[in-house]
């Protein structure tokens, strides 16, 4: 009431460009409260849900704490010429983290996996002719608690040829690429769960930081919530409604355990989803990136719909769907290389 009050007498009262003037002002200010708002809500979200202040209390947080340590492992073996020697402050780390992990959870998948490296550490000492003394006991200890032995294939290092990833990676690629677009018109046959759960797979293979994994998909098929999810997003009028499936990609805050990884779960979680675009084209699947370039409200609105938990990033939603037979998709022309590529 006051503030219609406001606005009638200044529009009697002032000029028109005056007027303007002070709406852009308006504006600015508007938006630098908003700006610092959301800043705040993100800066708790990262304060609260990364394994920064829980690293030795939050099992998914020690978790990737582990894989952090013993991908350390795994990358000084998968240099040319690892130093005998090196790493024992990281092969200290995944018998700490692994203990904690095993007392919070018992015997994990990932313990595992740090005992397949931790085996190849030792090959490599004792081809080196290196005294590990101080880590064999402890070793078996650790193995008897995990009460598996390292199943093979899973972690360590693996050799490979380079003939066979050229073989894997001789595909017109340029064509692939050049052949996606975001489709905004999607046929009614509906998307197979199953689909979707393959391309997710195919998604995994993205790299991450010390291939922690950062990122999550939730998919709706069931059209109430599809609606709801597309209600919460400004850029899906006229075709969102169309989509056999919405998707929701985020990112694991839990994984990220230093200050210095604040920006990290937006770099996984968009790379993720780059590759997830890629995988439905590749399976036949059209689909539509829609951005979420929200402030607070709408952010917790759509956790509430979709279940999401605090401590996930959301990065983008994905309309998905069948292609109709012909239909037409923005150009969307590219950059001159110049541009874009620059030599140093
Ligand atoms: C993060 C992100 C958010 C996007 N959000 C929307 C959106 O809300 N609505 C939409 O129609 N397209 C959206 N797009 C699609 C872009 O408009 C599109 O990728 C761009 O114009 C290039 O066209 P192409 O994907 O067909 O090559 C988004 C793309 C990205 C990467």
């Amino acid at each position: 009431m006051i503030v219609s009050f406001i606005k009638f007498a200044l529009q009697r009262c002032l000029p028109a460009t005056a007027l303007q003037s002070l709406r852009a002002a308006f504006h600015r200010w508007r938006d630098r409260v908003a700006l610092r708002r959301s800043t705040a809500y993100d800066h708790r979200r990262f304060a609260d849900g990364a394994g920064l202040f829980r690293a030795e209390t939050h099992a998914p947080s020690i978790e990737a704490s582990l894989i952090k340590a013993y991908h350390r492992i795994e990358k000084g073996l998968a240099l040319r010429e690892p130093r005998p020697g090196f790493g024992r402050d990281a092969v200290e780390a995944v018998l700490l983290d692994a203990q904690r992990l095993l007392a919070c959870l018992g015997p994990q998948r990932s313990v595992t996996r740090a005992l397949a490296a931790l085996d190849e550490y030792v090959h490599f000492h004792l081809v080196h002719g290196v005294d590990l003394a101080w880590l064999l006991p402890r070793l078996t200890a650790l193995r008897q608690a995990q009460g598996r032995s390292a199943i093979a294939g899973e972690g360590g290092i693996v050799l490979v040829e380079r003939a066979r990833i050229h073989a894997a990676a001789r595909l017109d690629l340029a064509d692939f690429f050049a052949r996606r677009h975001s489709i905004r018109q999607f046929s009614a046959e509906p998307v197979a769960a199953v689909l979707v759960a393959q391309a997710v797979v195919m998604a995994q293979k993205t790299p991450s930081v010390c291939n922690r994994e950062s990122g999550m998909v939730h998919a709706a098929f069931e059209p109430g919530i599809k609606e709801r999810l597309l209600a919460l997003q400004n850029g899906n009028r006229r075709f969102g409604e169309q989509a056999g499936c919405v998707l929701v990609v985020t990112s694991r805050l839990d994984t990220f355990l230093s200050v210095g990884e604040r920006y990290q779960g937006w770099i996984d979680g968009g790379m993720f989803a780059m590759s997830l675009v890629y995988a439905l084209h590749s399976l036949g699947l059209g689909s539509c990136c829609l951005n979420w370039s929200v402030e607070p409200e709408a952010d917790i609105a759509l956790r509430r719909v979709g279940g999401i938990p605090d401590d996930q990033l959301v990065i983008m939603l994905l309309a998905v769907g069948h292609l109709p037979e012909r239909l037409r998709v923005a150009q969307s022309p590219r950059r001159p290389l110049d541009d874009v590529l620059k030599i140093l």
